[in-house]
């Protein structure tokens, strides 16, 4: 069984010799290794059961500490990355050979990012290199937002957890890259569009969000629960469920009748309602309901991000 606590030392001497300690950042729980030390990210691919092609994260914690593993900041992602770092943004930068082919999948672009969390940036300074990490779930699964999410999934193959609390955005980072020169949001996440165009004017954002260029809409199931889900007007799906056990999952409202029912804002603060996305539906995957019926959110600020892993919950491959 892994160990829990907020030892920062501890989780040092577990990641210099190579091991893995789950992480926690202001989005999701990472689990994270040395991003220099292939084996070291080996062992990240094999806990997940996460598929080689598909990359991961590089976590640091200044912007002159990325320097020694990134070939250079274009203009328009030192802009991002001074009025965002720390915070849930990644930038897809071009990477110097000391980062592994297995961290980028063979690409040539390293995704990298600040957290925004004390205990993560005080380990981060601890160490002499950057740390590789992928939200702390089996691949496929919800991410978790607490070490005790943690504990559950992966408590028997990740030695430590470091405990910093839940995750106060909630939702993974936003993931930002360049093509043909122009700014394109990979990933919607943590960070709204709204506020990256306010820094750098208007950015494409890719209609399906698969970050991973290699293997476009391929991971298009993800953050799937259990019990089947499905989206769209709560009132009429539970008319047509009405042989089933009924689990809602609502933004605002209260479903009354049903199993049971998780709100996500009652004052309808996607703030708020991001913050509880992960746990909630953990928390109706562990009930015995037979369904779980959802509903989308504004899609404005991280109603964008919430609404992109509803429709990912949903997807059935
Ligand atoms: O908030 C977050 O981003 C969390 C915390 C732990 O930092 N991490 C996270 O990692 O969500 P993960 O592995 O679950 O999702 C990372 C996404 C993947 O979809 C991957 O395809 C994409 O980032 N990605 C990573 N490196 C990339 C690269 N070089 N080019 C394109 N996409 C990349
Ligand atoms: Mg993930």
């Amino acid at each position: 069984m892994s160990q829990t606590g907020s030892d920062i030392s501890q989780a040092r001497t577990i990641l210099t010799a190579g091991n893995t300690v789950a992480i926690p950042t202001e989005t999701v729980y990472g689990l994270a290794a040395n991003a220099l030390n292939t084996a070291a990210v080996a062992q990240i691919f094999s806990i997940k059961k996460r598929p080689t092609f598909d990359p991961l994260i590089v976590h640091t914690h200044s912007i002159d500490a990325l320097y020694s593993f990134v070939r250079e900041l274009p203009e328009a992602a030192r802009l991002l990355a001074e009025a965002f770092w720390p915070g849930p943004l990644t930038l897809l930068l071009p990477k110097k050979s000391i980062i592994p082919d297995l961290v980028t999948s063979g690409l040539d672009r390293v995704a990298v990012r600040i957290p925004d969390h004390p205990l993560t940036l005080a380990l981060l300074q601890s160490l002499d290199f950057p740390l590789a990490a992928p939200s702390a779930n089996p691949f496929g699964y919800i991410s978790p937002t607490t070490a005790q999410h943690v504990a559950d999934q992966l408590g028997n193959e990740v030695e430590y957890i470091l405990d910093g609390g839940a995750s106060n955005v909630g939702v993974e980072s936003t993931i930002v890259g360049w093509e043909d020169g122009k700014a394109t949001v990979m990933r919607v996440g943590g960070l709204s569009i709204e506020a990256i165009e306010n820094v750098i004017g208007k950015v494409n954002v890719l209609a399906v969000s698969s970050s991973n260029p290699a293997a476009p809409g391929m991971l298009k199931s993800h953050y799937a629960p259990r019990i089947p889900m499905r989206a769209g007007n709560i009132s009429e799906l539970i008319q047509q469920y009405t042989s089933k056990k009924i689990a809602v999952l609502s933004f605002q409202h209260a479903y009354p009748a049903v199993h049971m029912n998780y709100i996500l804002s009652k004052t309808g603060d996607l703030n708020e309602a991001a913050q509880h996305l992960f746990a909630a539906m953990r928390e109706l995957d562990a009930t015995d309901a037979d369904i779980i019926l959802t509903e989308f959110v504004p899609a404005t600020g991280l109603g964008l991000a919430i609404n992109d892993r509803l429709k990912r919950a949903c997807a059935e491959e």
